[in-house]
């Protein structure tokens, strides 16, 4: 026999036995399509492997290689095919079930996202970063120091009532006093200030914690975006343009922004942020110029040195940019309102 001829049939072989194991359903196909192409009496393989002793003798080499190989490629599909049908898997052929389409689209899967509140949090990084502010971390359990007392509040301060907090139980390492759930991120402005010298600009993100009853507009645990700003000849005018820049950026360019006249301890003078699309004015927080105070409690000197600080709720702000009404929907976990972001 020719060599062409004989490996064009062990081709023809391979490609028939492949598309027979590879179409066969169940364990008895399989076995009938085993023995007709590799059975060791009569299947295809050994009537090829007859064939082989007819080449030519210097043509037999190369046949017999060849012919090796498409034995073993051979045995490797029977030997997949019954894996498959070992699985439980039934056909990609004809015989059971329904054919295997792989043009078909694969089924999506349903990987989720990040929360809408982790969300803002995000972008009003990134707004912030944008104009030169870089994020700084505190922990939500303090000591009284940076909650009240470096903040320029003092022991007898109505702010520190324990009514008004979440102090708890077990007393710090090296902290004097009580610890409790931090109650705003301005904490985060001392501990920044006690690790950098001027200038400074940052902003803090976190979670605070008050015991305020749950309804559409208090939550327990809520979240606040603190920024601070210290270096020389800062002025309340460079307040207002940040927060006007982040304002637009965050909410759009028909946003109005107001201040009006208020106290925190740790700001003089200190203001309310409001902001306005011309229909009423929400409140989105508080700031001021750092008190003196302050500055001298982390060792700046206020002579040198002023700026500014705000604070201001990050849930209110994604409520306002997405219309949604009430607080509580961030933390019910309903699927049905997180998919909506
Ligand atoms: N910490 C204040 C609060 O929780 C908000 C605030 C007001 C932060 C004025 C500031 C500030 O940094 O300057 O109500």
């Amino acid at each position: 026999m020719a060599l062409s001829d004989f490996l064009k049939q062990l081709d023809e072989f391979s490609a028939s036995a492949v598309e027979a194991f590879g179409r066969c359903g169940d364990a008895g196909s399989l076995e009938s399509a085993r023995i007709e192409f590799l059975g060791a009496k009569s299947g295809t393989l050994r009537a090829l492997q007859k064939q082989l002793g007819t080449l030519q003798s210097d043509e037999k080499p190369q046949g017999g290689k060849r012919f090796n190989e498409v034995k073993r490629e051979v045995e490797e599909s029977f030997k997949t095919a019954a894996a498959r049908l070992e699985s439980g898997e039934s056909t990609g052929g004809a015989a059971k079930g329904p054919r295997f389409d792989p043009t078909l689209p694969g089924q999506a899967f349903d990987i989720g996202h990040l929360h809408p509140i982790t969300q803002t949090i995000e972008e009003l990084k990134d707004i912030m970063g944008r104009l030169g502010f870089s994020v700084a971390d505190g922990p939500e359990v303090e000591d009284e120091r940076h909650n009240f007392e470096a903040l320029n509040i003092p022991l007898e301060h109505p702010a520190r009532d324990p009514l008004d907090n979440f102090y708890l139980s077990v007393a710090g390492k090296d902290a004097k006093g009580p610890l409790l759930l931090r109650s705003q991120t301005s904490t985060v402005q001392i501990r920044v200030m006690e690790q950098t010298a001027p200038p400074v600009r940052v902003i803090s993100i976190g979670r605070v914690y008050r015991p305020d009853t749950a309804d559409a507009t208090h939550y327990p645990m809520f979240h606040q975006m603190e920024g601070l700003l210290i270096d020389r000849h800062v002025t309340m005018a460079d307040l207002k343009t940040v927060l006007r820049l982040f304002a637009t950026s965050y909410l759009g360019h028909d946003v109005h922004i107001r201040f009006r006249p208020s106290f925190f301890p740790f700001t003089e003078p200190s203001v309310e942020v409001d902001m306005s699309w011309g229909d009423g004015w929400i409140e989105f927080g508080g700031a001021g110029m750092v008190d003196p105070n302050v500055l001298q409690s982390v060792g700046y000197d206020p002579e040198q040195v002023s700026g500014f600080a705000f604070g201001l709720g990050v849930e209110r702000l994604c409520m306002r940019r997405h219309r949604i009404t009430d607080i509580r929907e961030f933390y019910r976990n309903d699927v049905r309102f997180l998919r909506q972001f």
